[in-house]
């Protein structure tokens, strides 16, 4: 049944979301950190944020520094880490909004010390330790003299962690870099909160501190998660084909004649992936091909008979079948967080929760 007068929206289930956080925590020997950047992978971060705080959660991750700024303007007011590492140019926008930088470089720490002594603030920081993706991170041989370095500049270390290259796809890997890890820690000392893995990583290895992104949204088959996000359209026009007439751009559909055809307002702008969404689910439950290209803006899909413009159509459901997000990822040849991030913002989102 559809709850909302619009002609295209997004519904985001939070009792979903609150079930997938619950069972990640379950699995988690400490504390799981919601990973929001990228808009929470297109699920809308800022209501995600308020949600997750409110259930509890110690801490959020966001990537970059305006990332954390849209938090804070929208009252968020809890812990707030910047997982990229911080540029010398972002210091003062990350202590004026008071949020949490990664350090990989000195330069970034001097950065930060400097201006927070300008602006009479203490500055904090989590380290960034390179186990072995080589992208950003000190040198985990060099994580002790790193660390002395960045607290003789006055910097709050309050976090240490890395990230794991492989999780999913070379398990020996992970155990390389847990041990590495590990390494870190016993020469670091207790006394900073530690975290590493990943969804995949807490999901195959298990993991004590762990910065979830993909598992909280229900993206990782397999595991009893859910998916908490679908997107449903209403058809804007419903005609029947004549033989011949041909569909969408480039009129790669050619009609048998006969055939029901609606379209919907919804395309690759709202983050279809152009080639990769063979169906829709139709308002009776029945699979609809798309028939044709997918649009900027619009879908043509085939019906199995008429309905008014009033029908309901879940473009993406929460599963991980035919309609599912997963299946679009496979059908483009990418990973689903690249379709996921692409979901637009333009469409309205609805959090549900009962
Ligand atoms: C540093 C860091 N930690 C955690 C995550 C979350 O990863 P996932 O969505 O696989 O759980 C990401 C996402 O790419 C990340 O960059």
């Amino acid at each position: 049944m559809a709850l909302v007068e619009a002609r295209a929206w997004m519904e985001v289930d939070l009792k979903a979301l609150w079930a997938n956080w619950r069972f990640l925590s379950a699995r988690a020997k400490g504390e799981v950190i919601p990973v929001l950047k990228a808009d929470a992978y297109g699920h809308g971060a800022l209501p995600l944020a308020r949600f997750l705080f409110q259930k509890g959660a110690r801490r959020v991750a966001v990537a970059a520094v305006g990332e954390g700024r849209a938090l804070r303007e929208g009252g968020v007011e809890g812990e707030v880490l910047l997982l990229g590492s911080l540029h010398p140019l972002e210091a003062e926008e990350a202590l004026r909004w008071g949020l949490t930088p990664t350090l990989s470089t000195l330069e970034a720490a001097e950065a930060l010390a400097g201006r927070a002594r300008a602006l009479g603030l203490t500055p904090r920081a989590h380290l960034k330790v390179d186990t072995g993706m080589n992208r950003v991170g000190f040198p985990w041989e060099e994580a002790l003299p790193a660390l002395r370095a960045v607290e003789a500049l006055g910097i709050r270390v309050e976090g240490v962690y890395s990230h794991l290259a492989t999780a999913g796809e070379d398990a020996a890997f992970v155990e390389v870099q847990r041990r590495r890890f590990q390494e870190v820690r016993k020469a670091l000392g207790e006394g900073y909160f530690y975290h590493l893995e990943n969804s995949l990583g807490l999901l195959l290895h298990g993991g004590e501190n762990v910065r979830v992104g993909l598992a909280l949204y229900g993206l990782v088959p397999g595991f009893g998660l859910k998916p908490i996000l679908r997107l449903l359209a209403r058809p804007t026009l419903v005609k029947r084909l004549k033989a011949g007439d041909r569909v969408g751009y480039g009129g790669e559909y050619v009609a048998r004649g006969g055939e029901w055809l609606a379209t919907l307002p919804v395309g690759y702008a709202d983050g279809l992936p152009r080639g990769a969404v063979a169906w829709v689910r139709g308002p009776s439950g029945a699979l609809c091909p798309v028939a044709g290209r997918i649009s900027m803006d619009q879908t043509t899909v085939l019906l199995p008979g008429p309905v008014g413009l009033e029908a309901v159509f879940e473009v993406l459901s929460p599963d991980f079948g035919p309609t599912g997000l997963l299946a679009w990822a496979e059908a483009r040849g990418t990973i689903p967080y690249e379709v996921a991030v692409h979901l637009s913002r333009r469409l309205p989102r609805f959090y549900l929760y009962d």
